[in-house]
C-alpha cells in the first residue's frame, strides 16, 4: 500500500453543514440501537405507514435449534402504499422516476400520481389473470418503467415477485421459474441495451418449452420495441391491451409485516442458486432508513443508482428505499459505455444528479478509458458518490473521487448482500471520515464481528471471517422452499452467528476492510456466481469429463473466471472446442458466466479422498505458483507441475 492510499478524507465542510447525522449523533444512535434495539427500531419503524400498528418489535434468536427472525410481527402494512399512496397528498405531482433510455435522446419523468395509477391498473390486471396473494410472479424484464410498475403491482396485491436478471439464459430462467413454482411471467418483447436488442420473449418461450417448466399459465408481454415475437394466443397477453380497460382503483392488500414481499435468486458456494426470501415490514423499514441515512437523502435530491432490477441493489436502492422516502430515483435502461464512455457524465449533467451509486467494475472500465471520458461533462450537481458490489481498490476509489466527483464528493463504500436486504457497513457521509478501500463502520443495529476459522471472536486490529452477531430488520427470512438449507448455509459454520461468506480486516480505528469471499463464490464485475454452477454447466457438455472453476484477479472485472477442463478420453483439445465451451456456458447460464480462460488439464490436484484442492488451482490461475503451500496431501503431486507448465495466459 502506498502513502497515498493510507490517506484519510475527513468529513467535508459542506456535509458537516447539511448532513442528517454528525459523528456525535452517529455514536449516540449506534449505541442506542445496540443497547435498546426494541426502543430504537420501535421508533424508526414508524417512518412507514402501518394499516395496523405493531406492538411487538424484535423477536429474533440465532440459537441454531430455535432460529427465529421476526420483526414488527403483529403489524400490517403494504409496500406499494408506502412507496406510492402515502406520497400523493404532499408530492403527487413530483417526479418519482426519471427514465433515461438506452437512446440518449429518450427520457421522461413519471410522477408519483402517474406511477400510482399505473400500478393500481396493473394490480387489477394481475388479479383478472388469476394472480392472488402468495402467488409467485416471475419478472424477466429490461430496465424500463413497467418493471417498477410490475414489482409494485405484485406488492399491492400480496403476490411475491421473483425478478430474474434479463441477462440470464432461457435455461437459467426456466430453473428459477420452476424452483419458485411460478405460474405467471411478466416480460417484454425485447430489451434494448447498448444499442442491441435482447430477445426476452423468445427466451421466455424457450424456457417454457422445457418439460421441466410445466406450470406457467399466463405470460404478460410489455411492448418495448414492437419487434416480431412468437405468440401463443392461449397463454400470452399484451400489457397494453390488458391495461386499456383496467381500473385505476385498486385497494391494497393489508400484509402482515412477516408476509413475503419478494424472492430473489442468488448464488452460493454449493448447489443451484437459492431463492432469498424477504418479508414486508422489516425489509422496507431497513431499505428506506439506510437509503436516507447512507445517501444523506434530502427532499428534492436527484438520486441515481446504476444497478439492474435483476439484483438486490436494484430492489432496495432503485425502487423500494427511494420510493418509500418519496425520492426522485433515476432509472437507466442502458450501459455506461453507450453511445460512448462519456455517458455517465452526460446523464449526470442532463438530470442534475446529486447522488451517483455505482459499482467498482464500472469505475475501473472508465478509468481504463482515461480521464477524457469525463471531459465533456461538468458533473457539478454531484454531492455524493457511492460504491457497491465488490471491494473497491484504492486506485479506483481515488479516480472516482477525483475525476468523476471533482474532488469534492464523499464516497460511501457500502458493504452488504442479497441476504442482508440493505446496507450493513458503510460510512455516513456527515459522520465518518473516509479511508479509500474501507467500508468503514456498521449501520445502526448492525453488530459485525471477526472470527477465526474455529469461530473464536477476535478483538481489536485483526483479520478473519466476517460474521454478524444479531439480527437487523432487513435480514432474509429463509430460502424459498428450503428452510433447512437456510440454516445450514448461514448459521451452521459459526453456531449462533450469521456467517457472511466474506473475509475482513479490522484496523486500529475499528474500520472494516472487506477482503472478498472466503467461500467458493465468485464476484465477477460485481455479479455473484457460484463456482459449482459454472462447473455443473461445463460437465453437462458431452465432451467434458471434469471441470474446476476458480476466480483470478482481473483488472476490470475484479475477478475473472478461470476454468480447468479435463476432456472425455479421445477428445482433442482444440481452439474450436474452447470457443464451443464458452458458448455453451453462455447458453446454460448467461453471458455473465463466460469463462475468461480455459486451461486443458490432463488431471486435477486432488486429495487422497478425491476432493479438488481449489486453493492450489487459485494460485496457479493467479500466477502465484511460488506460493502453493503444502501439497503433500495430494494424491498425485505431479499434476501440479504439469498444470503450471501448461498455464494459460490471457491474451
Ligand atoms: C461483495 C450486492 C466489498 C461481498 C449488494 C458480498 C462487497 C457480495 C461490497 C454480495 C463492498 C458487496 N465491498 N465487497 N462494498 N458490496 N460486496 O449478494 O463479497 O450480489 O458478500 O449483493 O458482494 O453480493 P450480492
Amino acid at each position: 500500500m502506498t502513502e497515498q492510499h493510507q490517506q484519510v478524507y475527513p468529513v467535508t465542510e459542506s456535509f458537516k453543514k447539511q448532513a442528517l447525522v454528525d459523528r456525535a449523533k452517529y455514536d449516540e444512535m449506534y449505541e442506542r440501537s445496540i443497547k435498546d434495539p426494541e426502543g430504537f427500531w420501535g421508533e424508526h419503524g414508524k417512518r412507514l405507514e402501518w394499516s395496523k400498528p405493531y406492538t411487538k418489535v424484535k423477536n429474533t434468536t440465532y440459537d441454531y435449534d430455535n432460529l427465529s427472525i421476526k420483526w414488527f410481527e403483529d403489524g400490517e402494512l403494504n409496500a406499494s402504499v408506502n412507496c406510492l399512496d402515502r406520497h400523493l397528498e404532499k408530492r403527487g405531482d413530483q417526479t418519482a422516476i426519471i427514465f433515461e433510455g438506452d437512446d440518449p435522446s429518450v427520457s421522461r419523468h413519471i410522477t408519483y400520481r402517474e406511477l400510482h395509477a399505473e400500478t393500481c391498473k396493473f394490480a387489477n390486471v394481475l388479479k383478472t389473470l388469476g394472480v392472488s396473494k402468495g402467488d409467485v410472479v416471475t419478472i424477466y424484464m429490461p430496465m424500463i418503467v413497467e418493471t417498477a410498475v410490475a414489482m409494485l403491482a405484485c406488492a399491492r396485491i400480496g403476490a411475491i415477485h421473483s425478478v430474474v436478471f434479463g441477462g440470464f439464459s432461457p435455461e437459467a430462467l426456466g430453473a428459477r421459474i420452476q424452483n419458485g413454482k411460478s405460474r405467471f411471467v411478466i416480460t417484454a418483447d425485447e430489451g434494448v441495451r447498448g444499442g442491441r436488442t435482447i430477445p426476452l420473449k423468445k427466451n421466455v418461450d424457450k424456457a417454457l418449452e422445457s418439460d421441466k417448466v410445466p406450470d406457467v399459465e399466463r405470460v404478460v408481454v410489455v411492448t418495448r420495441t414492437g419487434g416480431d415475437v412468437p405468440w401463443d394466443e392461449s397463454r400470452d397477453a399484451r400489457y397494453e391491451d390488458l391495461m386499456k380497460s383496467a381500473s385505476a382503483d385498486c385497494p391494497a392488500e393489508p400484509m402482515n409485516a412477516e408476509d413475503p414481499l419478494f424472492m430473489l435468486y442468488t448464488s452460493g458456494s454449493t448447489g443451484a442458486p437459492k431463492g432469498v426470501l424477504h418479508t414486508t415490514g422489516g425489509y422496507l423499514v431497513f431499505a428506506a432508513m439506510t437509503h436516507e441515512y447512507v445517501f444523506d437523502y434530502h427532499d428534492g435530491d436527484v438520486y441515481w443508482c446504476t444497478a439492474d432490477f435483476g439484483w438486490i441493489t436494484g430492489h432496495s436502492y432503485i425502487l423500494y428505499g427511494p420510493l418509500a422516502n418519496g425520492a426522485k430515483t433515476l432509472l437507466f435502461e442502458g450501459v455506461p459505455s453507450y453511445p460512448d464512455t462519456s455517458r455517465i457524465g452526460q446523464v449526470v449533467d442532463k438530470h442534475k444528479v446529486n447522488t451517483l451509486y455505482t459499482a467498482p467494475t464500472a469505475i475501473r472500465a472508465l478509468m481504463a478509458e482515461g480521464e477524457s471520458c469525463m471531459a465533456n461533462s461538468s458533473r457539478d450537481s454531484l454531492k455524493l458518490l457511492g460504491s457497491v458490489g465488490e471491494p473497491i481498490n484504492p486506485e479506483a476509489w481515488e479516480w472516482y473521487y477525483r475525476v468523476i466527483g471533482n474532488a469534492k464528493c464523499p464516497i460511501v463504500d457500502t458493504w452488504w448482500q442479497t441476504e442482508t436486504g440493505g446496507i450493513l457497513i458503510s460510512p455516513l457521509p456527515g459522520a465518518i471520515d473516509l479511508k479509500p478501500g474501507s467500508a468503514t463502520l456498521p449501520f445502526f443495529g448492525v453488530q459485525p464481528a471477526v472470527v477465526d476459522n474455529d469461530g473464536n471472536v477476535l478483538e481489536g486490529k485483526t483479520e478473519g471471517n466476517l460474521v454478524i452477531l444479531d439480527s437487523w430488520p432487513g435480514q432474509m427470512r429463509t430460502i424459498y422452499g428450503d428452510h433447512e438449507r437456510f440454516k445450514q448455509t448461514y448459521f451452521s459454520t459459526y453456531k449462533g452467528r450469521y456467517f457472511t461468506g466474506d473475509g475482513v480486516r479490522r484496523d486500529e480505528d475499528g474500520y472494516y476492510w472487506i477482503t472478498g469471499r472466503v467461500d467458493d463464490v465468485l464476484n465477477v464485475s460485481g455479479h455473484r456466481l457460484g463456482t459449482a454452477e459454472v462447473e455443473s454447466a461445463l460437465v453437462a457438455h458431452e465432451k467434458v469429463a471434469e471441470a474446476a472453476v476458480v476466480g483470478y484477479p482481473h483488472e476490470i472485472k475484479g475477478q475473472g473466471i478461470y476454468v480447468y477442463v479435463t476432456l472425455v478420453h479421445g477428445q482433442e483439445p482444440t481452439d474450436e472446442l474452447r470457443k464451443e465451451l464458452v458458448q455453451w456456458v453462455r447458453k446454460e447460464i448467461g453471458p455473465i458466466a463466460s469463462p475468461d480462460v480455459i486451461q486443458w488439464a490432463t488431471g486435477l490436484p486432488k486429495t487422497r479422498s478425491g476432493k479438488i484442492m481449489r486453493r492450489i488451482l487459485r494460485k496457479i490461475a493467479a500466477n502465484e505458483h511460488d506460493q502453493l503451500g503444502d501439497t503433500s496431501t495430494l494424491a498425485d503431486p505431479g499434476v501440479v507441475d504439469e498444470l503450471i507448465a501448461q498455464r494459460e495466459f490471457k491474451k
